[in-house]
């Protein structure tokens, strides 16, 4: 049997910020299990994930998840024929949990050990339906900690055309709810509110670096909404407390509208830079309905009009399902670590 007709079977590891996950997937698309055990009620009461309780819910969460997706799957460590992490970006001292975990049982169970990155992970979410991916491709990853658009040339390959320069679009989310006295996370939560709310009640700013930037910066919109609440030099009373779930809900919806309108200029920009036929979407704010909705409206309005590929819901959020998927094209191409492999807070 050749190697193109052996089915591969990797275990995928995900510890990068809140989420302890593992996934089994067959050939990269094939998900025989997905198990994400989720920290949101350890950080809920902090506004934002505290990295020291991170690890150690990690530690605690790391091999009961390993042995919960190799029990679904129904495979033990001799059908496994990798074992894939995210090794990058993210908090080092939540990747390290990962990290020692995989090397652990790269060692143990004689398995090639394949480093991924997080943000790349992220877009092969949305090449999971895929059979083959048009080129040039611009992509669009949208988590919690990082906002960057890239030339995609293949799932391996993604050059860089821009990224944040203060607050990734999820942190904006998050910090906004915050503000708004919304729960963790802060996507949802404004998502939810904002369906009752006007887009147009407030006007933002749009922060666009530019005319020429694939930058972005989302850090003067998130002030925006607080001296909205709180008044221009920051000595009124809060008044989001007296506030109606009227005028949140407006505010909420003001807020994504802007963040909206940036996410998809931005990417349509980068999509005209590099002319592509195909715009990819991933990351935990893609997740957000009105984004990916006006990202397709963008799309088909463009002309030649662009194909975009979204990551199902459940995949965008941190998952490992991701992490094993991209690990497939490594495995092929014969890309592995060694046990020197270290967590990288950069990427
Ligand atoms: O990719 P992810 O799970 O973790 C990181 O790699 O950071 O992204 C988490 C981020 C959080 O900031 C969260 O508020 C945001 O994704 N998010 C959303 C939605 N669901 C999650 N933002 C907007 N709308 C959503 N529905
Ligand atoms: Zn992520």
């Amino acid at each position: 049997m050749s190697l193109n007709d052996k089915h591969i079977t990797i275990l995928g590891i995900e510890t990068s910020c809140d989420e302890t996950a593992a996934a089994v997937v067959i050939d990269g698309r094939d998900v025989r299990s997905s198990v994400v055990a989720s920290q949101t009620d350890l950080h809920q009461k902090y506004g934002g994930v505290v990295p020291e309780i991170a690890s150690r819910a990690h530690i605690e969460n790391i091999y009961p998840v390993i042995s919960e997706a190799l029990g679904r799957a129904h495979v033990g460590p001799d059908e496994i024929d990798a074992i894939a992490i995210a090794n990058q970006p993210g908090l080092t001292i939540a990747l390290v949990v990962g990290v020692t975990a995989a090397k652990t049982l790269s060692f143990a169970w004689g398995k090639p050990l394949i480093a991924i990155n997080h943000l790349h992970a992220h877009l092969q979410s949305a090449l999971l339906g895929e059979e083959q991916l048009e080129l040039p491709a611009v992509a669009l990853v949208v988590s919690g900690g990082h906002t960057s658009l890239y030339d995609c040339q293949s799932p391996l390959e993604l050059t860089r055309l821009g990224a944040t320069t203060d607050d990734a679009a999820g942190e904006a989310f998050d910090k906004v709810a915050t503000i708004l006295r919304l729960p963790y996370p802060g996507g949802p939560s404004i998502e939810k509110a904002a369906r009752s709310g006007n887009p147009k009640a407030i006007r933002f700013p749009r922060s666009m670096l530019g005319r020429e930037s694939l930058d972005f910066s989302f850090s003067g919109l998130k002030t925006a909404v607080l001296y909205h609440c709180r008044g221009q030099d920051m000595k009124g009373a809060d008044r989001v407390a007296e506030m109606s779930a009227q005028e949140i809900a407006d505010i909420a919806a003001s807020f994504q509208a802007a963040v909206i309108d940036v996410l998809v200029k931005k990417t349509k920009r980068a999509a005209d830079r590099i002319g592509a036929r195909t715009v990819l979407l991933g990351g935990g704010v893609a997740a957000n309905s009105p984004l990916r909705d006006a990202l397709q409206r963008a799309c088909e309005k463009n002309r030649p009009p662009l194909r975009l590929l979204v990551a199902p819901k459940q995949y965008c959020t941190d998952n490992a399902v991701m992490v094993a998927s991209l690990a497939f094209h490594k495995y092929r191409a014969g890309l592995f670590a060694d046990l020197a492999l270290e967590p990288s807070a950069t990427g």
